[in-house]
């Protein structure tokens, strides 16, 4: 009687956590796909960092620092970040627009900007010329606001 009553409890307590752990999948929404987005901006954010330092002069000009970074953030960009943007995929804690979804070729655009942008920085920053680096970080930069402006949150 003892021995059944155990098997039974231990089962069902299986059962149990088996439910919670598909439930735990199935309850976080988007928040996955959150996270993967914004662990993308998080990176693109720490290689344009110094450059944007170097560009403003607030930290020396090191060309072989801005060639690394450069080419490092079109690598980061050469992740698909619209993977992390499936429809309707915003809530209360994301600063995404739901504009997006209603201008989604438009919004492929402005990555493919960035992808462009980024790739021409890491050729031009190989090149050793300081002028053509500094111009065009500056229209890889204008990618980030570019999207930034029409479909993220203030
Ligand atoms: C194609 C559009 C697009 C491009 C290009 C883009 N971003 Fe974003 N970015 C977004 C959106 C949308 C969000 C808000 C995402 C959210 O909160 O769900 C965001 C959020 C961010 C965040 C906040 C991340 C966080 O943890 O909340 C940072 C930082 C960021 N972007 C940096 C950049 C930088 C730097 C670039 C350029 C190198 C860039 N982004 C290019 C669309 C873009």
């Amino acid at each position: 009687m003892l021995k059944r009553f155990s098997v039974g409890v231990c089962l069902s307590a299986l059962l149990m956590s088996l439910g919670s752990a598909v439930s735990a999948t199935e309850d976080h929404g988007s928040q996955p796909a959150i996270d993967f987005r914004n662990a993308n901006m998080i990176i693109y954010k720490w290689y344009m960092g110094p450059m944007g330092r170097m560009a403003k002069g607030e930290m020396p000009y090191d060309q072989a620092l801005f060639q690394k970074n450069a080419e490092a953030l079109a690598t980061a960009a050469r992740l698909d970040v619209l993977d992390g943007f499936p429809k309707g995929s915003t809530d209360e804690d994301s600063e995404a627009k739901p504009e997006i979804w209603d201008n989604w070729s438009e919004f492929e655009e402005k990555f493919k900007a960035l992808q462009m942008e980024s790739e021409k920085l890491a050729d031009v920053a190989a090149k050793g010329d300081r002028a053509a680096t500094l111009s065009q970080f500056q229209n890889t930069g204008k990618t980030c606001g570019g999207c930034h402006k029409k479909f993220r949150e203030k």
